[in-house]
């Protein structure tokens, strides 16, 4: 009888990969995927240790989730309730007791262990607790991507690169729950994608928390960064577009611009996170540039790709931010022209830094200061969405829509975009002419001339 297994994700797309990795390492023990948890052998949540909020959901569901082990218990079978991602490797002890009822707590770097794991669960009949950083490379053990798992959505995957990070900004737990940076050697990269395309995948979105710190081997021995990486990717036949994300401002180097200029399929959108528009905070964060370096770069990224748009990544209120401080990030955001944001309210994390700094700003200041951001960066989207009315997209259908014969695609600046066709052109780029524009997404409409579900984008640039 196969056993069911429901993974529920939270936080970055690097614990999206890394569910579907964890789905391919569990499909060969007879497990088969379920949304359902109430009919679950397996629980595995993936976590997020980013802000207090994301950490504290983790605990809530685990209450629930319990219940459900208990009436499990009580009708004579089991459930395996396992804990992973960043707030297993960060509060590991403290979430056994906190929450003992649990089987299984993992760490990151251990998903290649999974069957020994649940084995020792089964055998021990308590629980197990593994937040090692082993020796080995986690990916040398992982199978192969199956196209069973949701490695794939719709002709869009991702892919990781590379993890860990050593910059050490001083709000953030990421070097301490994902340890330090390592990158994957390109030619298993480019396996996986190539693998990728045979499963239908057009479009590669490049991972890491760091993505443009990789730093791999190549064949030849020789070292890649991200631009020779994006360059041998582009090559690969079936491969469309090309994304990458999240990337650290001062480690954009100059082939990683020269691929924005001569890689056709690299999609004109950056996500570039910048925190603070004021100097004096951008060094207490331990950033490593300042307001004016992220403005030259992205004049830079601009020369070398004249319609590349931005996002970028906020913190407001973090300790010791001043008004000025605080009107150096509108100057920025004005300057700049952001089409889509994240932006935070500072959130303490232990065992970080910026924590034990006394300085503290008052909630409801950050508060005031998040609505004040908000309403602009909201602002710069909707006008950015509206400015797109009238023009002809190529968009990836990759997903159905609410309604019979609706269905949903990207644009290249990963805007939602609504559009009633045929279901043949699923999974296809299609040129769409954009009829309307909503807050956070686009309606579109097939036109007879571009109706065909030939890659226009590739035409268009070859
Ligand atoms: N390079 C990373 C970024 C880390 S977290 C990546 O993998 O995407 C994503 C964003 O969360 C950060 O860019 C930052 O804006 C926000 N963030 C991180 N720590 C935070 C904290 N302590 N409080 C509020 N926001 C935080
Ligand atoms: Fe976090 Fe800064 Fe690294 S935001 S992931 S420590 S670059």
């Amino acid at each position: 009888m196969t056993k069911k297994l429901h993974i529920k994700t939270y936080g970055c797309q690097m614990n999206v990969y890394d569910s579907a990795r964890m789905t391919d390492v569990l499909l060969p023990l007879g497990y088969s995927v379920t949304d359902n948890p109430d009919d679950a052998d397996m629980v595995i949540l993936n976590t997020c240790h980013i802000r207090e909020k994301a950490a504290e959901k983790v605990y809530s569901e685990l209450g629930r989730l319990n219940r459900i082990k208990a009436r499990r218990n009580e009708q004579g079978s089991d459930m395996i309730l396992a804990v992973a991602g960043c707030v297993a490797q960060a509060e590991g002890e403290e979430m056994m007791r906190r929450a003992p009822f649990v089987d299984l707590v993992f760490g990151p770097q251990t998903y290649h262990a999974l069957p020994e794991m649940i084995a020792r669960v089964s055998r021990a009949g308590g629980a197990v607790l593994n937040t090692d950083f082993p020796d080995e490379a986690k990916f040398d053990h992982l199978p192969e991507v199956s196209g069973d798992s949701d490695t794939i959505d719709g002709a869009s995957a991702f892919l990781t690169v590379q993890e860990g990070c050593d910059k050490f900004c001083a709000f953030c737990v990421v070097p301490y729950t994902r340890g330090s940076e390592y990158s994957r050697p390109a030619a298993d990269i480019l396996n996986e994608a190539r693998r990728l395309v045979d499963l239908g995948v057009k479009e590669l979105t490049l991972l890491g928390q760091n993505v443009n710190s990789y730093h791999g081997i190549a064949a030849d021995d020789e070292e890649w960064g991200l631009g020779r990486l994006i360059q041998a990717t582009g090559e690969i036949a079936g491969i469309e577009r090309i994304r990458y994300t999240t990337s650290y401002p001062a480690d954009v180097d100059a082939d990683l611009i020269a691929a924005h200029r001569d890689v056709k399929q690299l999609m004109p959108f950056l996500h570039l996170p910048v925190q603070s528009g004021s100097d004096r905070i951008l060094k207490a964060m331990n950033r490593r540039h300042g307001a004016d370096d992220y403005r030259q770069l992205v004049q830079r990224l601009r020369t070398a790709r004249p319609d590349i748009a931005l996002s970028s990544d906020f913190i407001v209120g973090f300790p010791g931010e001043s008004d000025a401080d605080f009107e150096g990030t509108m100057t920025l955001v004005r300057e700049i022209g952001f089409i889509q944001a994240y932006s935070f309210k500072y959130s303490p994390r232990p065992g970080t830094p910026a924590a034990s700094l006394d300085n503290q700003i008052d909630e409801q200041l950050k508060s005031q200061r998040l609505k004040i951001l908000q309403d602009e960066l909201n602002s710069q989207q909707r006008a950015f969405n509206e400015s797109c009315v009238g023009r002809t997209m190529p968009v990836l259908l990759d997903r159905s829509g609410r309604h019979s014969g609706q269905m949903v695609g990207r644009s290249p600046y990963m805007q939602p975009v609504h559009v009633t066709a045929p279901e043949e052109l699923f999974g296809s780029i299609v040129d769409l002419h954009i009829d309307a524009a909503q807050a956070n997404s686009l309606a579109g409409s097939l036109n007879n001339s571009t109706s065909n579900p030939t890659n226009k984008e590739n035409e268009n640039a070859a």
